[in-house]
């Protein structure tokens, strides 16, 4: 007879529209993997009391999203490398002992992506736009892929400068938009511009013909960077649907043991964008 059946969720606010369960569902059936799936809406005072209730019910392993990535980190007894890094957590999960362990792997997913799409990081000068939350997250992976450069653009100039200093000893700087100097082989939008319609001010000099632009939002419509990317006539512009589903990938095999497949999910889920 089936035992009960192995159960896991993403926990945000709001969460309504969240790809994850359609993506581990998917990955589920691939793998032959027998789960559950669900969202979790939590008020913004209550992420901890979820969580603890979460998995004193028995259910294993949660996607964290906006906006308790942080918090997740903090309630966390063990740490990846990566997650310690990044200073958030979109993954947890507890070890036979009831110990909590958290991951972030929204950068692995970033370099995922890339791969698969034929966009090498080692070797090359790589910008990214943005020191928030997402573009922390993504630094530690990045910088493990050998750039000769990466170069972090902010708004606000100090925040960039923050996280340029968490990695001591690596080719990485930080500067504002208009000061950014020389051309990129890729440039990555980690700001919150897009969702706003919003394109930073970044100079045309930063392009050139093999660039690849990369926004981490994605959309039906194309993002105002990509728009903007591609009418600055650069070689391949890319959207952060294909890290979504790797991040996911990644999530799954902490928790199952099995890398999913992701090309044919990320078919799937392109068709389904509105
Ligand atoms: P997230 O977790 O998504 O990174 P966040 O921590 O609020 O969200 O960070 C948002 C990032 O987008 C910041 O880098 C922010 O710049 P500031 O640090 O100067 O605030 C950037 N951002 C938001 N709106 C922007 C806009 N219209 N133009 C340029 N950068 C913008």
């Amino acid at each position: 007879m089936a035992g009960p059946v192995d159960s896991y969720a993403v926990m945000g606010n709001p969460v309504g529209h969240s790809k994850s369960p359609r993506i581990h569902t998917l990955f589920a059936e691939a793998t032959e993997q027998r789960l559950r799936y669900t969202t979790i809406e939590v008020e913004l005072d209550g992420f901890t009391q979820a969580v603890n209730a979460f998995f004193d019910n028995g259910d294993l392993g949660l996607s964290v999203t906006v906006p308790f990535k942080e918090q997740a980190w903090q309630m966390a007894e063990v740490r990846t490398d990566r997650a310690e890094k990044a200073g958030a957590a979109n993954t947890l999960w507890q070890d036979n002992e009831g110990r909590l362990h958290c991951d972030n792997t929204d950068g692995l997913g970033l370099v995922a992506d890339l791969s698969h799409q034929n966009v090498s990081i080692t070797g090359k000068r790589v910008l990214i736009l943005g020191a928030g939350g997402a573009a922390r997250g993504v630094l530690e992976p990045i910088l493990a892929e050998h750039p000769v450069e990466l170069v972090i653009a902010n708004r606000t100039v100090s925040k960039a400068e923050v996280l340029a200093e968490l990695f001591p000893g690596q080719p990485i700087s930080a500067c504002g938009f208009q000061n950014v100097e020389g051309a990129f082989d890729l440039i990555i939008n980690a700001t919150a511009a897009s969702l706003k319609g919003e394109l930073p001010p970044l100079p045309e000099h930063i392009i050139k013909d093999q660039t690849c632009c990369y926004d981490m939002m994605y959309s039906a419509e194309e993002t105002v960077f990509n728009r903007w990317s591609r009418e600055q006539g650069v070689g391949q512009v890319l959207d952060g649907l294909g890290m979504l589903i790797e991040q996911a990938a990644g999530q799954f095999a902490i928790w199952r043991g099995i890398r999913p497949q992701t090309r044919d999910v990320l078919a799937l889920l392109r068709n389904e964008l509105v």
